[in-house]
């Protein structure tokens, strides 16, 4: 279950981004993940909602099949953050005549009439959700003869490992290191001079300026063995940015330049923590078992899915009734 507010997860689904993992996924989800989700998709649907839908990874992938097969199948995606995928990934949702997104709106009450539905889809969505509420909710809304098809976080896999990894690491440059704080003192040391020459003159600026490059390297030895150093590059990087020739001439308001990149490293620390809360583990999956046979489903998929070289990217789980 999330723990990260509606809010966050809105401002998230407004960078233009399809899914949460876009230095993986750099288009949508690819390779034996979509193969999963087309057999998944196959059969003779009319109705598909696409849960805890993001920006509609899923959707655009199933709208993108269903119009190559030229079958005529309605797509909703529904989340619980304000989102507008047409308008954030520059798409005419005239041209998606059976795409539709409905944001504000939790899987624990969805809007639709009970036996409506042929088809629930999810990837990395419905475990954020409260389960013991949101099964009975989308039994509600299937109908009598339905599929669902799950990729859900797993405590194994590898994305919550490398998380895990990446999340102590974070946390480590933040405690330890603190960049933000060097460079909010050689804010107030530059003052509101304009003439760089000048001010790198100046004896505690160059010592601060020498004080910011070695917490540089001592970050790059933190984050040496993080394949995802891109959150603490932009970190560093945007504060760098606001201390540049061109940000002193157009006066830009540094402190506030700092302050946000707090605020971003920040929202990647609380996302990486909420995974690790939504994250299964083998009794939590044990629960969705039985949850879901209660609700008349048998389950025929319930097993760790691959991903190039990693084994366990998810529980790829399907059941039908
Ligand atoms: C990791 S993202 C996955 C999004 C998308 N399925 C994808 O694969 O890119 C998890 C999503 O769950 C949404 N969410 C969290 N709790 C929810 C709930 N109870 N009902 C609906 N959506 C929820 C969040 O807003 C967020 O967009």
């Amino acid at each position: 279950m999330s723990n990260l507010s509606a809010e966050k997860w809105s401002a998230l689904w407004s960078n233009q981004t399809t899914t949460t993992l876009p230095s993986m996924f750099e288009e949508n989800y690819d390779l034996n993940i979509a193969d999963f989700w087309h057999e998944v998709l196959d059969g003779n649907h009319q109705s598909i909602i696409d849960l805890a839908c993001g920006n509609g990874a899923l959707a655009w992938l199933a709208n993108d099949l269903f119009s190559q097969q030229e079958r005529i199948t309605k797509v909703t995606g529904i989340d619980t953050a304000n989102i507008d995928p047409f308008k954030v990934l520059n798409k005419d949702r005239k041209k998606f005549p059976m795409l539709d997104f409905i944001g504000n709106t939790a899987i624990e009450k969805l809007p639709f009439n009970d036996d409506s539905i042929d088809l629930a889809i999810s990837q990395y969505g419905l475990e954020y959700s409260n389960l013991q509420e949101s099964i009975p909710e989308i039994s509600r809304v299937l109908k009598s003869k339905a599929k669902v098809g799950f990729i859900l976080h797993n405590n194994e896999s590898f994305l919550l490992k490398g998380s895990t990894i990446s999340l102590d690491r974070h946390l480590r440059v933040l405690r330890e290191v603190k960049i933000h704080d060097l460079f909010f003192e050689l804010d107030r040391l530059f003052g509101r001079s304009k003439d760089l020459e000048k001010i790198i003159a100046k004896p505690k600026i160059r010592k601060k300026m020498n004080a910011i490059n070695a917490a540089t390297l001592q970050i790059k030895d933190i984050m040496s063995d993080v394949k995802a150093g891109l959150e603490i590059e932009r970190y560093s990087q945007s504060m760098f940015n606001a201390f540049s020739e061109e940000s002193i001439r157009k006066r830009i308001d540094r402190k506030k330049a700092i302050h946000q990149a707090i605020n971003h490293l920040q929202s990647y620390i609380d996302r990486i923590v909420d995974l690790k809360t939504a994250a299964l583990s083998p009794a939590e999956l044990g629960v969705l078992v039985n949850l879901i046979e209660k609700e008349g489903f048998t389950i025929s998929e319930n097993h760790p899915i691959a991903y190039k070289e990693h084994k366990n990217l998810g529980t790829a789980f399907v059941a039908h009734r």
